[in-house]
């Protein structure tokens, strides 16, 4: 069969597998080592048909695959790979453009800057700052710090206890120190002990990954100013709820950052992976990575994106944000979003309802931390039983010492009888 038939029996099977997907159990039901052992150890000598790929696919990968996609995956971040988005991919890797210099795809530069200026208007973030896509946040973060390390001079990333790992994994890549800093009873970074001492950048979070707590930004800014020191600004998951002018509450001070990172991939219908770097320093970021060899030297008068991060090569990632940017548009989105509030919401009044249960920390935006009144092994004897039985996904955290379940919405699939087979679900794994 050729491209187009093999083509069609995809999208065929993409598009099968989207209608169908709340059918599947959400967590993967397999054992370490068990997927492996059902494909073949050693590659074909001859050339396989595609078919066969698709045939394995569904027959040999798919009990591996634990479902992201699905309405009852509430684990982590919830997220969704947007149509459009992924109908994309699909072009961008037919074109396979290699964005290492502006000349090597001129669409792919162009576009970039341009989606990454459409999305901060979307989400009313300050004119003039520039934009580019990393692949993760955790390489939007290397690069800020990078940046922040070459402008200051500081040998520190200051940050909370509630900032992800990503942030003291990027300080220890750049032989930087961390310290963290504690939070109040909201998971807030705590201003009276904040230390600024021999700091390169303080990581503040607006949406932390245990319960998106929101850092007090306004308020690290005034000290970075003060002290000399860098901001960056974790918005990883929250960021895109910016979209929605009620959410923009949680913006206040980020319009005096120095860099900061949105996921698109993870609350912007984006297919992973496609994470949104902005600066408002851009020459930190150039000073901090640009080096042109002499077969990349040309006479174009331009700017060439692998100048502001890591990678050299670069996908066209800007592709599918366009897409689901333009297939959405501003309302799409904003209804997207303020409906996983709206279901989180409803999740959490079932949670103080029902007597025994107890929620654990402020929700503000789609992401319910709450836990049975009960020992932490009973906590996790029902996140394990819940998971095992395949009707939903949800995973954990450790608040003030004890075992929480978290409970986050974000696939747009996901309804309201959805959320009521979670409680069920979790009412009965008592
Ligand atoms: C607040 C926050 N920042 C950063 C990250 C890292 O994201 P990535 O997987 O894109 O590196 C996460 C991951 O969930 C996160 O929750």
């Amino acid at each position: 069969m050729g491209f187009r038939e093999d083509g069609q029996a995809a999208l065929d099977w993409a598009a099968r597998y989207l209608e169908n997907v709340g059918d599947h159990p959400v967590l993967a039901q397999v054992a370490p080592g068990e997927i492996r052992s059902r494909l073949p150890a050693h590659p074909p000598d001859r050339p396989e048909p595609f078919a066969d790929v698709l045939r394995d696919v569904d027959e040999v990968l798919l009990p591996g695959i634990t479902h992201w996609q699905s309405p009852r995956f509430f684990a982590y971040f919830a997220v969704s790979g947007g149509e459009p988005g992924i109908l994309a991919e699909l072009l961008a890797a037919t074109l396979n453009n290699v964005g290492i210099l502006w000349r090597t795809s001129p669409a792919s530069a162009e576009l970039e800057a341009l989606t990454l200026d459409w999305t901060a208007e979307l989400l009313g973030l300050p004119e003039g700052w520039h934009g580019h896509i990393e692949d993760t946040a955790s390489v939007s973060t290397i690069a800020a710090l990078a940046a922040a390390r070459e402008a200051t001079g500081g040998k520190v990333v200051v940050c909370s206890e509630e900032a992800h790992s990503s942030v003291t994994r990027a300080a220890r890549l750049l032989g930087l120190e961390t310290r963290t800093t504690p939070t109040d009873d909201a998971f807030r970074l705590r201003m009276d002990a904040l230390d600024l001492t021999d700091a390169a950048a303080v990581v503040a979070t607006v949406g932390t990954t245990s319960t998106t707590s929101v850092d007090p930004v306004a308020e690290i800014a005034d000290a970075c100013a003060e002290a000399g020191v860098w901001l960056h600004v974790d918005a990883a998951y929250a960021g895109a709820s910016w979209v929605c002018p009620e959410l923009r509450w949680s913006q206040a001070g980020v319009e005096r950052a120095d860099s900061l990172v949105v996921n698109a991939h993870k609350w912007l219908f984006t297919p992973m992976d496609c994470s949104l770097l902005w600066t408002s320093r851009p020459d930190e970021l150039r000073a901090a990575f640009s080096l042109v060899p002499e077969y990349l030297r040309t006479r174009d008068d331009v700017e060439n994106i692998s100048d502001y991060g890591p990678a050299l090569g670069r996908r066209f990632r800007s592709l599918k944000l366009w897409a689901v940017l333009r297939c959405y548009g501003r309302e799409g989105l904003q209804a997207r979003i303020r409906e996983a509030i709206r279901l989180a919401e409803l999740f959490e009044g079932r949670v103080r309802a029902a007597p025994g249960w107890e929620v654990c920390a402020p929700r503000p935006f789609s992401v319910v931390c709450f836990r049975r009144d009960a020992s932490d092994e009973e906590n996790e004897a029902i996140l394990e039983r819940v998971n095992a039985s395949g009707e939903l996904f949800i995973s954990h955290t450790r608040l003030g010492g004890r075992y929480v379940l978290r409970l986050a919405v974000g696939n747009e699939r996901t309804t309201d009888d959805d959320i009521e087979r979670a409680w069920k679900s979790l009412q009965s794994a008592i």
